[in-house]
């Protein structure tokens, strides 16, 4: 397996705080990778210390297998297009001035330019100045500012803070194409629905420490759907077994979490024998939501 990004023991100090604790990201070529975490988890100081923005107290950064140091910082950071927190452009200009800039800057070709603006449909947006621009507009060309270059590794921290549901799908869009054409994209969020279905992989923060990493079907394999039964007399039935089982009533139903087949099968026959009617036995549909209510233990995002 080839990483474009992967860390070793990345750890970030402010003081006494741990705001990034021994982290081992591993970002294969040519996915989406969902960096998940609740508000103040570490995510854009991550970031930061993958862009050489913020200094790693201890630890190590890999791009395109080679370490991140000050012989390699330069190219490496040329392979890499990033936006992090609000976008870049300068509200007093167009869209357009605000590329030819990043053109002049990074001396690239007026195609390269014009083939950023396609990607992130803001063709008919650039005689417009950003000022006037919507929130969602101003993300599209933070991100066609960060094309222009033809990264191999786009970096966006949150992109769909902030966008109308219809903004974020466009972004969705977006990014899977970007991925379609060979771009890896690294992208964070605080709300799991927000790359739900756009992420291949998945890496989920939680103060300063990954939790989970891997593809969405490991995800889901690494928790227990919950069994819930209907029956004649949930809050009795919960009263049977209480004690020893993580249960919990849901409406005319017993909901039960991290329960083998074989307890499911007690619980059924202790039931029964409680003189209970057991109507229906079923194992619950889970979100990518409740896999993650699992494994932060109900801390949430
Ligand atoms: N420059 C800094 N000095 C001190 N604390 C910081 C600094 N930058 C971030 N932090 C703290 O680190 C934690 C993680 O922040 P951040 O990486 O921004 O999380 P996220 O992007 O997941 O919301 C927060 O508690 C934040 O207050
Ligand atoms: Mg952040």
């Amino acid at each position: 397996m080839s990483y474009l990004i992967s860390t070793d023991h990345l750890s970030k100090k402010y003081g006494t705080g741990t705001v990034v604790n021994d982290l081992n990201l591993r970002v294969p070529q040519g996915c989406v990778y969902g960096f998940l975490g609740p508000n103040g988890s570490g995510k854009s100081t991550t970031m930061k210390m993958l862009l050489s923005l913020v200094k790693p107290t201890s630890g190590e950064v890999h791009i395109m297998g080679e370490p991140m140091n000050r012989g390699t910082r330069r190219k490496l950071l040329g392979r890499i297009g990033s936006l992090i927190e609000s976008p870049p452009g300068y509200g007093h200009l167009t869209g357009r001035e605000n590329m030819q800039l990043i053109q002049r800057l990074l001396n690239l070709t007026a195609r390269q330019v014009d083939q950023a603006v396609e990607t992130v449909r803001m063709r008919d947006q650039m005689d417009k100045k950003v000022s006037n621009y919507s929130l969602g507009m101003k993300q599209r060309l933070g991100i066609a500012m960060a094309l222009a270059k033809q990264p191999d590794l786009l970096i966006l921290d949150e992109p769909t803070n902030g966008l109308d549901p219809a903004g974020i799908e466009e972004i969705r869009e977006l990014l899977r194409d970007l991925a379609t054409a060979g771009v890896t994209v690294m992208v964070s969020s605080h709300l799991l629905e927000e790359i739900d279905k756009t992420a291949t992989v998945l890496g989920i923060l939680s103060g300063g420490e990954m939790i989970f990493q891997g593809s969405r079907k490991e995800l889901f394999a690494a928790s227990t759907p919950d069994v819930i039964i209907d029956c004649s007399d949930p809050g009795h039935a919960l009263s049977l077994f209480n004690q020893d089982l993580d249960g919990r009533l849901a409406g005319e139903s017993v909901l039960l979490s991290n329960i083998n087949e074989r307890s499911t099968a007690q619980v059924v026959s202790s039931m029964v024998g409680a003189g209970i009617d057991v109507f229906g036995v079923r194992r619950d549909e889970q979100s990518l939501e409740d896999v993650f209510m699992d494994l932060t233990k109900g801390g949430g995002l």
